[in-house]
């Protein structure tokens, strides 16, 4: 018989020290119940990015996406201020923004024609006299909580907890002071690519968090630039810092040429958003589910300097991003089929290297574990 949700979640061990911890099960990476759990939990109720800042600096400006499934809107209005909402007309449910980003005077849904103000009020209702009942008042956007943090606007979906966390909590003291002291505002968004992983979300972000243990194996460029024996890794209390010296001695040419400096930094922060920070670099990655078994991943690419002319010196440096991320793609699809096997349950951790994946997974436990009780009331 199939073991029920909570059997799956309660078959990982959070209290095992990572001398003796397993990964989460193989099952967790397949079951739809663990996906559509996670959607509800993880994505729902954590601090998700949305877009950058820069691209809501004027009234009217938007942006919109989707979060653990639901159609969001996010805008700056009159009063510039930044709201969220979910994009979902109260008339009968149609997205009410439907370009990814634009500027509008107001947010007018494309069915019926119904408008709301830049703040989320429904204004305009055609052909609806008549309708006894109806309380124009209490028919806006319904909002979802945002809140900036560097050059990036985030929300969070769920708001059941008495006290949800800010965003500033979610992060935590030492990583947003760890951040500040990159001084990111000097460097300035460029290009957007897209990746997409026949794999399920968790096996990328595990393969992010190995603590450079795939890298001489898989990416011999990036390995000729980094220091392997010395890479250090750091847990925070939801976030990882993986973290190497830079040898140029020896460097592949190519990468050689565009991973410059004295340090790599990698910022994982849970459950899905990494900033890879290379002096006067920097690539940021979104992982998004799209299915049990499909991922999708968003890559910014940033630079000190944005002009035209210098973005053709700045391309090879995507273009190296970019051949990680080919060398990633078939390892992710290869673990992918392997957890469906019978043979595989669950593996060991290297203790010197996977301490980042140790803390993703008992994370995870704890939110899924709670969020369980949650669904399950709110189904009773
Ligand atoms: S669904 Fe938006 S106006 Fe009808
Ligand atoms: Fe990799």
């Amino acid at each position: 018989m199939k073991p029920s949700l909570k059997e799956t979640i309660d078959s990982y061990d959070p209290s095992a020290p990572l001398e003796q911890a397993s990964t989460i099960p193989a099952s967790w990476y397949l079951d739809q119940g663990v996906h559509d759990l996670e959607l509800q939990t993880v994505f729902a109720r954590s601090w998700q990015l949305v877009c950058r800042l820069d691209q809501l600096s004027e009234a009217g400006q938007y942006v919109t996406s989707e979060i653990a499934g639901e159609p969001i809107v996010v805008v700056r209005g009159n009063d510039n201020l930044l709201r969220g909402f979910f994009n979902v007309c109260r008339h009968h449910a149609a997205a009410v923004m439907n370009e990814p980003e634009g500027r509008a005077s107001q947010l007018r849904c494309p069915y019926h024609g119904w408008t709301y103000s830049l703040e989320g009020e429904l204004k305009g209702t055609p052909d609806f006299s008549g309708v006894c009942d109806f309380d124009r008042s209490t028919n806006g956007l319904a909002p979802v909580a945002t809140a900036v943090w560097e050059q990036w606007v985030f929300v969070r979906l769920e708001n059941h907890d008495s006290q949800p966390p800010a965003l500033n909590h979610f992060l935590g003291v030492d990583l947003i002071n760890q951040i500040r002291l990159l001084a990111l505002d000097n460097l300035h968004w460029m290009e957007r690519r897209h990746y997409t992983f026949d794999c399920n979300w968790k096996v990328f972000v595990d393969n992010y968090l190995d603590g450079g243990y795939h890298v001489p194996h898989l990416h011999k460029g990036l390995d000729s630039v980094l220091d392997y024996s010395g890479y250090k890794i750091e847990n925070g209390a939801r976030f990882c810092l993986q973290s190497s010296r830079m040898v140029s001695e020896g460097a592949e040419h190519e990468t050689g040429a565009v991973r410059k400096g004295d340090r790599a930094l990698y910022y994982w922060i849970y459950p899905n958003f990494m900033i890879n920070w290379y002096q006067g670099v920097m690539d940021t990655n979104l992982v998004v589910p799209r299915g049990v078994d499909k991922t999708e991943v968003i890559f910014d690419f940033y630079f000190p300097d944005i002009s035209a002319a210098a973005r053709d010196r700045n391309r090879p440096s995507i273009e190296v991003g970019e051949r990680i991320q080919d060398e990633d793609v078939a390892i992710c699809k290869s673990v992918q089929r392997g957890l469906n096997s019978r043979a595989y349950e669950a593996g060991r951790l290297s203790v010197r290297r996977e301490a980042g994946e140790h803390l993703f997974h008992r994370l995870l436990f704890a939110d899924l574990k709670k969020g369980l009780g949650l669904v399950q009331n709110r189904e009773r």
